[in-house]
């Protein structure tokens, strides 16, 4: 970064991310060369300031991970991690032979915990290999950073005078870790201002927290060390990290940008990375966000209840401090369930394309209930089904009406899908392709059935219910261009006891559903809502 963090006002915080670090080395979100190296790429185009690439010393592999990300990535300043050791610092050098902008990044532990138990040695021993490690990585690097690990759990007074000594001893930036997730916002704010006022020459560092959510605090604690002075945060895509996470990104960089004017500090991130930076992450690594995860989680603006859902057609204000768009999404969710009410399905189903007079919305109104009663949520699928007739054969829409997929393991064996698909004219059209896996094969079969060629972005499949019948819910999001050229990302979804007519059901459902909104008064003219009257 090349701005001076230290005196701007709005502060400029600098986002330190150790996804590719303290991020990786945490169970199952370990990634292969290529991975990290794609990620890197990400984090770069999401706008952070230093992205730690990894541990070099750990192992070989490590080392030229971390060397082809220095090889291609460009734009961020790019750290390694070294401990107080020749070793371990030589292997940082290697790795960041070449990198526009190398940052060694050293530690060693401070607490008495750590000192006894873990290093074995004394507070002056400490200190002078700190001392060592930030000399000779100085050798190597103008822009070294020194931590102190578990800070929050260190002497006061020892963590001012290391801290001084690794300033002399030339690092820029004084990184302070709550390596357990122990501390408290008022705490971890304190000892922000009380390093500022008491590390020798404080004002020529940058203060640095690194918080982890052993107690659910990352974040608070995170803000509340800007609060006290810090300017660099270190954090994670999704909060992955050691045991409970790090602080999350998304969640810092969000609260910053929305409450801007209570923190007068500003980011560099391009928010509207952040939900596609956390799906790759995700992709990546397999490991899911909670749906109530805030900002990348898949309910994070999704409104159900019918009260919310009445507000937020007068006034998206009324529950939502800011617009799904700004991170990435692609707008609000309306779930329809139980608790929805006539004007959010009124709303609904216009979106989708029906123009329904008063007595017909009263109509489907009624049958959406009885549906309710029945199914935990609604998805479009089954308003359309609703709004078209009992089984969407009046108009519109591609219907699955057979489908077999035969796969298997060996030489020889080759994935294949056929389906009998139903058009909207009421033609019936059978297709079949192989591919590199039964899914695979499907999705090519249902693109030659309907002549759709679907970019898709994610496809997931999860249970909703328990036990071996549950039903699996698949989800596919696919990049769609509408006919002014504007690119938009479209999803669908369906439901099914058997997960591959559940994905089946969601391609078409994309398709359906780009249909419809090229032709919404054909599809209301042509819907009459008669048709309700063999729901049963
Ligand atoms: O949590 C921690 O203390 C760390 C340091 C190595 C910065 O990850
Ligand atoms: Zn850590």
């Amino acid at each position: 970064m090349d701005t001076d963090v230290r005196s701007e006002t709005p502060a400029r915080i600098a986002i330190f991310d150790t996804t590719l670090r303290d991020g990786e080395q945490s169970p199952g979100c370990s990634m292969t060369a290529k991975q990290k190296l794609r990620f890197a790429h990400a984090l770069t185009e999401l706008g952070v300031d230093i992205v730690e690439t990894g541990f070099p010393a750990s192992s070989e592999s490590e080392l030229t991970a971390c060397a082809a990300i220095v090889r291609e990535v460009r734009g961020a300043t790019l750290a390694t991690l070294a401990r107080c050791h020749v070793g371990d610092i030589e292997a940082c050098a290697r790795a960041l032979e070449g990198a526009e902008r190398p940052r060694i990044h050293v530690f060693i532990s401070t607490s008495p915990l750590h000192r006894d138990h873990k290093l074995g040695l004394s507070k002056a021993e400490v200190l002078e290999r700190a001392v060592m490690g930030v000399t000779l990585a100085r050798r190597y690097a103008e822009d070294v950073e020194f931590s102190a690990e578990d800070a929050l759990r260190t002497e006061p007074e020892f963590l001012a005078d290391i801290c001084s000594a690794a300033l002399a001893a030339g690092a820029r930036t004084l990184n302070i870790p709550d390596t357990v997730g122990y501390t408290t916002p008022g705490e971890i704010r304190a000892l922000f201002e009380y390093l500022r006022a008491n590390v020798k020459n404080a004002d020529q560092a940058i203060f640095s927290a690194h918080c982890h959510d052993d107690l659910g605090l990352a974040v608070a604690n995170s803000l509340a060390a800007i609060e006290g002075g810090a300017r660099q945060v270190e954090c994670t895509i999704n909060g992955v990290g050691e045991r409970a996470g790090n602080c999350a990104l998304e969640e810092l960089v969000m609260a910053l940008e929305v409450r801007r004017a209570y923190f007068d500090a500003a980011t560099g991130i391009h928010t509207e990375r952040l939900v596609p930076t956390s799906r790759l992450l995700t992709r990546i690594t397999g490991m899911n966000v909670q749906r109530n995860k805030a900002i990348v989680g898949a309910n994070a603006f999704a409104h159900e209840s019918g009260i919310h859902q009445h507000g937020m057609l007068k006034h998206r204000g009324t529950y939502e401090i800011l617009l799904p768009e700004s991170v990435g999404w692609a707008k609000s969710q309306m779930i329809m369930g139980r608790h929805s009410g006539r004007a959010a399905l009124a709303d609904r189903l216009r979106e989708l394309g029906f123009a329904l007079d008063e007595t017909q919305l009263n109509q489907v109104f009624g049958r959406f209930k009885t549906l309710t009663e029945k199914k935990r949520e609604v998805f479009d699928a089954d308003l359309e089904a609703l709004a078209l007739g009992i089984d969407g054969r009046a108009i519109g829409g591609w219907r699955l009406s057979r489908l077999h997929v035969s796969t298997g393991i060996g030489d020889g064996i080759l994935p294949t899908a056929s389906v009998e698909l139903c058009s909207p004219d009421g033609e019936r059209v059978t297709e079949a392709a192989t591919g590199d896996g039964p899914v695979h094969a499907l999705f090519a079969a249902l693109a030659r059935g309907t002549r759709t060629h679907l970019d898709i972005e994610s496809y997931q499949v999860s249970s909703v219910t328990t036990g071996e019948d549950a039903q699996g819910q698949a989800s596919l999001t696919a990049r769609v261009r509408s006919d002014e050229g504007v690119a938009e990302e479209v999803t669908g979804s369906a439901t099914s006891t058997d997960i591959l007519e559940a994905s089946a059901l969601a391609w078409l459902d994309i398709v359906n559903r780009v249909q419809r909104r090229r032709v919404p008064e054909a599809i209301a003219d042509a819907a009459p809502v008669e048709a309700l009257t063999a729901i049963g």
